[in-house]
């Protein structure tokens, strides 16, 4: 029976979504069930016996305390017993543990940087996306640093949790063992977008992968990268997200050229699609008119000179 509930997988029994998980997370799951099982057991145990020895030697029916002299079989007993689970408990998880850090020698690397509030993630070959694509049954391995605040990489699905830490490399590794997509989570408070700190896993089979490589290798775009290193400066892309993804403090940038706009104007709401003039006067005068929903908390950049903002205007009218 044990052997049974311990071959089931965490997934199965909750009936999450399934999509893709990895060997580890079955492991990570049959460690914690196991802990669960001793300790459900050991409670009912101790529980049972105080409840039995207090009905069994209450006063009434025990009137007079017998001295109870030293009993060695009892002792051992009580001392071998918990020290054989504790060390299985041990070995479960240690077992665990060296599978999360041996990385098999045929992984393939990504290199993950974390910033506030986004992940990046670098491929062998120079490409890089804001999600994580990799190859079904290929492990993969992932070495990660912040350029700012500690964050921390967390794939639930995969059991895979690992601080991102300023200063220094962390590493974690997977090998998805099906198809499919699972979410990225950062799971270290990291300011205020780190709820949105979001992304995903998708997972290709071997052919796909491969084609998705070869595929859309990043063309070189000067353009793109003055004005993003521009932004950078001005810590814009601090709260303005480029990727799409949602920030309480600030509208997305992305395809903010023509996208419908509903802003306060003399006391009226008045709904338009976003155009140049608009996007000039929202970086030079931030607060006048604020897209609805929106708290007045950006201030205009400092000493930006004309020729900065419309090399940054030039690429808001392309970010798709
Ligand atoms: Cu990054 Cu929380």
């Amino acid at each position: 029976m044990l052997r049974l509930i311990l071959a089931m997988n965490m997934t199965e029994l909750t009936g999450a979504v399934s999509g893709p998980s990895t060997d580890v997370a079955a492991a990570v799951d049959n460690v914690t069930l196991f802990l669960h099982i001793v300790s459900g057991l050991m409670l009912a145990l101790v529980t049972g016996l105080m409840l039995y020895f207090v009905v069994r030697y209450h006063r009434s029916r025990h009137p007079k305390a017998v001295e109870v002299k030293s009993n060695v079989w009892l002792e051992v007993t009580w001392t071998v017993i918990p020290t054989i689970l504790v060390m299985a408990m041990f070995w479960y998880g240690y077992e665990g543990f060296r599978m999360l850090r041996d990385v098999p020698d045929d992984a393939m690397t990504v290199k993950v940087t974390a910033r506030m509030w986004n992940w990046t993630f670098e491929y062998e070959n120079g490409k890089s996306t804001q999600e994580l694509y990799v190859p079904v049954d290929k492990p993969v391995k992932l070495l990660m640093r912040s350029v700012d605040v500690i964050h921390s990489f967390y794939v639930p699905a995969f059991r895979l949790k690992e601080d991102v830490v300023p200063g220094s490399e962390s590493m974690a590794w997977f090998k998805a063992n099906s198809v499919g997509q699972t979410d990225i989570f950062c799971a270290e408070y990291c300011g205020e977008a780190h709820a949105y700190m979001l992304s995903r896993v998708v997972v290709l089979d071997s052919d796909e992968f491969d084609q998705w490589m070869e595929s859309e290798l990043p063309t070189p775009d000067p353009e793109a990268a003055a004005a993003l290193a521009i932004m950078d400066a001005h810590d814009c892309t601090g709260c303005h997200s480029l990727s799409g993804s949602h920030n309480p403090d600030a509208p997305s940038l992305k395809g903010i050229f023509r996208r419908e706009t509903l802003v306060e104007r003399d006391g009226k709401e008045v709904k338009f699609l976003a155009d140049e003039e608009y996007l000039i006067r929202s970086i030079r005068d931030p607060g006048a008119e604020l897209v609805k929903g929106y708290a007045p908390t950006m201030d205009a950049p400092e000493d930006m000179s004309d020729e900065d903002l419309g090399v940054v205007i030039e690429y808001l009218k392309r970010v798709e």
